[in-house]
C-alpha cells in the first residue's frame, strides 16, 4: 500500500504539499541560478526544463515501493510564497533506509526554513514509513548543506575523498545519517 501523508503538512512557519503546475515560475526562479546549481547534479535549468521537472514532481508525493521518490514544495505561510523543495527517497525496503534532500531559493536562505522543512521528512520517514536510518549526501564544500544536517542532529559518517570527477574537478562527498533510536531520543517529552 502506498504511503501518502495528509497534505498540507504545516509547521510553525511553513506548509509542505505536493507540487502543482502553478509552481513552475517559482521553481525556475531558483533552479535557473548558477549558485543554486553549483553542488547539484543538474546544471542551471531553462524554463522548459523547470516546467518538465515540476510536471514530473507533481506526481511524486507518495512512496509505494523501494526506489520511489517524494518531492514536496515548501510554502512560506506569511507572506505566502513558494520558497523551495524537500525530498525523501525510499532507498531500501528490506534494510529500511531513506535519503533526504533540499533546495531553497537564496532569497529565503538564512532563516532556518530548510532545517524546519527537512525535519518534517525525518518525522515522516521514522514515524510513518518505519525507516531505520535516514542519510543525506553533499559536497564537502557545500557548508550550508552539511550545517542543515548537523542542525537536524545527523552524524557525519563519511568523507569520500576525490571519489568522482564532477563538473570539471574532483568531488569530495560527505555522508551524514541518523538512526531511528537517535531521532527518537531527540524528540521532546
Ligand atoms: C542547503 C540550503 C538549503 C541551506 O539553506 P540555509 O538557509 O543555509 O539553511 P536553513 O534554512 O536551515 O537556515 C539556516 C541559517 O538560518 C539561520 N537562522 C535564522 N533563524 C533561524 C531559525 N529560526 N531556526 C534555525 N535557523 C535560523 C541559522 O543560524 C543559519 O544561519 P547560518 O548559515 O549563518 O549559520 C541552501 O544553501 C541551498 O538551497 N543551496 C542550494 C541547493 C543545495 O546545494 N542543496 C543541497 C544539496 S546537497
Amino acid at each position: 500500500m502506498a504511503f501518502e501523508p495528509r497534505y498540507p503538512i504545516e509547521t510553525k512557519r511553513l506548509r509542505l504539499r505536493p507540487f502543482n503546475r502553478g509552481d513552475v515560475d517559482a521553481v525556475f526562479a531558483y533552479r535557473k541560478r548558477e549558485d543554486v546549481a553549483r553542488h547539484l547534479f543538474d546544471g542551471p535549468m531553462t524554463h522548459q526544463t523547470a516546467t518538465e521537472v515540476v510536471g514530473l514532481r507533481a506526481g511524486q508525493f507518495t512512496l509505494a515501493a523501494e526506489g520511489d521518490k517524494m518531492f514536496l514544495a515548501v510554502d512560506l505561510a506569511d507572506p505566502h510564497a513558494m520558497i523551495g523543495e524537500v525530498s525523501l527517497i525510499w532507498r531500501d525496503a528490506v534494510s529500511r533506509q531513506g535519503e533526504i534532500g533540499y533546495i531553497f531559493n537564496p532569497l529565503h536562505h538564512g532563516h532556518g526554513y530548510a532545517t524546519e522543512a527537512t525535519r518534517v521528512l525525518l518525522g515522516l520517514g521514522f514515524e510513518d514509513l518505519g525507516l531505520h536510518r535516514i542519510y543525506a549526501r553533499c559536497a564537502a564544500a557545500n557548508t550550508a548543506s552539511w550545517h542543515v544536517m548537523e542542525r537536524l542532529g545527523m552524524r557525519r559518517e563519511a568523507h569520500f575523498r576525490e571519489h568522482a570527477f564532477f563538473k570539471g574537478g574532483w568531488d569530495e562527498e560527505l555522508v551524514y545519517a541518523i538512526l531511528e533510536d537517535e531521532w527518537r531520543a531527540m524528540q521532546p517529552g
